[in-house]
């Protein structure tokens, strides 16, 4: 007999008890014979050339010293998403390309030895003059890449704004970001029978081993890398990190297993920001809050050493219908550690420019935001032309706008006061882009009636095992303890990562895929199905998941803190594999956004071109006492394309919150707010708070 469907049940982590005891390993737990420990040294100085490295060969421990004289060569065509990634080529040359950027791998016998001599160690350098500066109009300033589609320009965008009735035409600032994981970066590499393996703490092992292999040469089938239990990503362990890359030099050059930790300040400083971005917004309505055009462009930094694309310009693409609709991607190369996907790369910042301009529209309209984000909801991809796969942003605006308490909402700033504080509410709606990426699984179906379930897939601890497991038993008929996981490992094939929100759609496409070609077969048997053909014959169209994000703000016009009140998020994610994770994840990413609007910004002092708060003292992270009552929950949406009906929740979370917050501190204040975060500097009134 069939039993129940698992999918759509809550249920909680199959791994809780083993973290919450303590029994999960993560990539630096796991213990091996004859282990030493690398420390990583960075550079203090912005560009230039390294011209000395001092000795500390003698002190407690040392085993030796990697550097760009005795590393390993490396190979330039190894790259990520965006191309050959001149990033990952550590320790090839005396050549300093930014501030933090590692110069050594310092390794001894225990992690303080490794420590106490990085910190000894002297780098002495010929600095060259270097140019941190992030400013739009920069000589330097060039397109942006269009692998994510060519700049867009449909109708005539400067007729239709001069035929407008009301035009906002502004610019915003977003600042850099870091991804902060909790567990920082790390990996433990040796060499084991002609193999090299690896735990490492990262979003896909696949592609990180693919990377790997290309990047010291290696037929790939000799890596396997696995990462087991992962204490957070959010983009910064998407790609072959520095802890990784020095770990295999230094197991190569030493011949022991050896383990490369990176400290808080260096996750800060190695691993890959958020670029600062500006962008400017330009929309164009009728009376009645009809969009006559959209124009959308944005300026971010990146670094010559590796193309990196900031999309902030995708919610543009398909969130309003407009006849004239223009997007400019910019990109300025700086002497900065290269950008990378941070929490909702492009479309977290992105919307944060278009959510603002639309609540200034409406402002100056005269009409209700929500009403007007109504009125231009479009019936096709208003730039492709393409059906949406399904689109219910409708139904998180108005399920939203119900359970917020919208209704009645006074428009005008500036409204409500509560003793010397202003309150204020605003919203903000959003699209982020979904599907499947190619991957591959095994199903073995043993005599005992069990199943084995393989896949390359990686849990950064969002619940993906507990997902696939469900998905997984549904496929397969079968009650979920009769599901075994193997997980996490380049082994197991070609698996796409935790990263674009596109983890469990692509892993879950995989296990269906090969629980159909399971049927029939009698045990022991093993199959393995591999999506690529299945995904390339899918029909184009408009796929995203939507949200919309209400928030609840007040503020001290005399201290300029801004306090969230109340965050309410309705999400339209396809159908929900598991609606505990699922609304944990969300209610995560809000919280993220959260901390975006009110603390995260990256400071780079511009003299000496370094980062001066690379640590969570400095750099601001929202805390318990900063998150107010935070409620998510999800309207009726599916993805008719794809087997299980997923579109995914990993970012989705994340996009809405900024401009929502940022919308409700007009409202309270009057003031607008155009750069995050909300610093109290920003908020702060030169006036008496009662306008006397
Ligand atoms: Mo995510 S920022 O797509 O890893």
């Amino acid at each position: 007999m069939k039993p129940p469907p698992a999918v759509g049940v809550p249920q909680t982590r199959l791994e809780g008890p083993d973290k919450v005891t303590g029994r999960a390993r993560y990539a630096a737990d796991e213990p091996l014979e004859e282990l030493a420990h690398g420390c990583l040294v960075t550079s203090t100085v912005a560009r230039g050339h390294i011209r000395d490295i001092s000795r500390v060969d003698d002190m407690p421990g040392v085993l030796g010293v990697i550097d760009h004289r005795n590393a390993p060569r490396l190979n330039p065509a190894a790259g990520g998403f965006f191309g050959p990634d001149g990033s990952l080529l550590l320790l090839q040359d005396a050549a300093v390309p930014h501030a933090g950027r590692p110069v050594a791998l310092v390794v001894a016998e225990t992690p303080e030895q490794a420590r106490a001599a990085a910190a000894a160690l002297t780098v002495t350098y010929d600095e060259q003059a270097h140019d941190c500066v992030f400013r739009a109009g920069h000589p330097a300033e060039r397109p942006a890449l269009t692998i994510f589609g060519e700049d867009v320009e449909i109708g005539d965008v400067d007729a239709e704004l001069a035929e407008a009735a009301v035009v906002v035409d502004e610019v915003y600032h977003t600042v850099e970001q870091h991804c902060a994981a909790m567990e920082p970066h790390t990996a433990t590499a040796w060499w084991e029978d002609g193999r090299l393996q690896a735990f490492d703490s990262n979003q896909g092992p696949f592609i990180v081993a693919t990377t790997l292999a290309t990047l010291f040469s290696l037929d790939p089938k000799t890596v396997r890398i696995r990462a087991e239990h992962v204490g957070g990503g959010f983009g910064s362990k998407g790609q072959c990190g520095p802890q990784l890359i020095l770990a295999v030099m230094a197991t190569t050059v030493l011949g022991r297993p050896v383990r490369v930790t990176l400290t808080r300040r260096q996750v800060f400083l190695a691993t890959p920001p958020r670029p600062r971005i500006r962008q400017r917004v330009r929309l164009g309505a009728d009376p009645d809050g009809r969009l006559r055009a959209i124009h959308h462009e944005a300026v971010f930094e990146e670094s010559p050493l590796a193309e990196y694309l900031e999309n902030c310009v995708e919610p543009t693409r398909t969130l309003y219908a407009a006849p004239a609709i223009r997007t400019r991607l910019t990109t300025v190369p700086l002497d900065i550690a290269p950008p990378f996907s941070v929490r909702g790369p492009g479309l977290t910042p992105g919307s944060f420019a278009l959510e603002s301009a639309m609540d200034e529209l409406a402002e100056g309209l005269g009409i209700d935001p929500l009403e007007l984000r109504l009125r231009n909801e479009p019936t096709v991809g208003p730039v492709s032309g393409l059906t949406f796969s399904h689109r219910n942003l409708v139904g998180c605006l108005q399920e939203g706008a119900r359970r917020f308490g919208w209704t009645g909402r006074d428009h005008r700033p500036r409204q409500r006061q509560e003793g010397h504080l202003l309150v204020g509410t605003g919203l903000a709606a959003t699209a982020f882009g979904t599907g499947a990426l190619p991957s591959s699984a095994s199903i073995t179906a043993e005599t005992d009636g069990t199943f084995t379930v393989s896949i390359g897939a990686s849990d950064i601890g969002t619940g993906a095992r507990t997902a696939l497991t469900a998905i997984a038993a549904d496929a397969l008929g079968v009650h979920t303890g009769r599901i075994r996981l193997e997980f996490a490992d380049s082994d197991l094939g070609p698996a796409w990562s935790a990263g674009g929100s596109r983890g469990t759609t692509s892993w879950s496409w995989a296990i269906t895929t090969a629980a159909a070609k399971l049927t029939g077969s009698v045990p022991p048997v093993t199959v393995t199905a591999d999506t690529t053909e299945e995904l390339g014959a899918l029909p184009h169209r408009e796929r995203h998941a939507h949200s919309a994000v209400f928030a609840e703000v007040s503020v001290d016009p005399a201290t300029g803190e801004v306090r969230i009140r109340r965050l309410l998020g309705m999400f339209a994610v396809g159908r929900v594999v598991n609606p505990l994770l699922a609304r944990s994840q969300v209610v995560g990413g809000m919280i993220t956004g959260l901390s975006m609007a009110l603390y995260e910004e990256g400071i780079r002092d511009r003299v000496t071109g370094r980062n001066v708060n690379p640590d969570l003292a400095g750099y601001h992270i929202a805390a318990h006492a900063d998150i107010p009552d935070v409620e998510a929950d999800f309207v009726p949406d599916h993805e008719p394309d794809d087997p299980s009906g997923i579109k995914g929740v990993g970012e989705i979370g994340t996009v809405g919150t900024a401009a929502a917050i940022a919308n409700a501190v007009w409202h309270a204040t009057g003031t607008r707010q155009r750069s995050l975060p909300l610093r109290l500097d920003r908020v702060l009134e030169d006036r008496p708070p009662t306008g006397e």
